[in-house]
């Protein structure tokens, strides 16, 4: 059983604009460490608060800093309150999955690079610079806490097929 049970679309939590967090209490530390459980059960490589029925600005990453690099580590990011500081105007479409919809995959355009600003698990700033799948990510999470879902972005969206849906695609969902 993980962690915490995911929501779906139509959950109307889905849709709304998440709550600046405030207090690192130990509520908000369960609530992190649920996260990045429940994340690696499904498995995805993010997982945005709303996604477990919390609407809270908090999401959990996990994937690797380089992916051109094959032997790179995955590595945990946890956000807190973050945001989108720097964009590059250069934009790449990629496939792209959601965990609150499971069984599809979409073509959506993101930006190549991005800096995000957040708060740590104790509540200290952190800035991250990703590039590539990494920087879909943090869009794609940060999309989350603002009610948005990568359907809303997408230039076309299909169902998986059930072989699919348990190799690669599953990889993409965050
Ligand atoms: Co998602």
């Amino acid at each position: 059983m993980p962690a915490r049970q995911i929501v779906f679309v139509p959950d109307p939590i889905l849709r709304k604009k998440a709550q600046t967090v405030t207090k690192f209490d130990n509520d908000l530390q369960v609530l992190i460490d649920d996260m990045v459980e429940t994340m690696r059960e499904a498995p995805g490589v993010g997982l945005a608060a709303p996604q477990v029925g919390i609407p809270f600005r908090v999401a959990v990453i996990e994937y690797p800093e380089n992916d051109e690099d094959e032997e790179a580590e995955p590595r945990l990011f946890t956000l807190i309150n973050p945001e989108i500081t720097r964009k590059s105007t250069e934009m790449v479409s990629g496939p792209e999955g959601c965990l609150s919809m499971p069984g599809y995959n979409g073509e959506v355009e993101r930006h190549e690079v991005v800096t995000v600003k957040a708060l740590n698990r104790r509540g200290q700033p952190v800035t991250y610079k990703a590039k590539g799948w990494l920087a879909r990510i943090f869009q794609h999470e940060i999309d989350h806490l603002n009610g948005v879902l990568y359907t809303d972005r997408a230039t076309k969206v299909w169902k998986l097929e059930p072989a699919d849906e348990q190799e690669d695609s599953k990889a993409n969902a965050a």
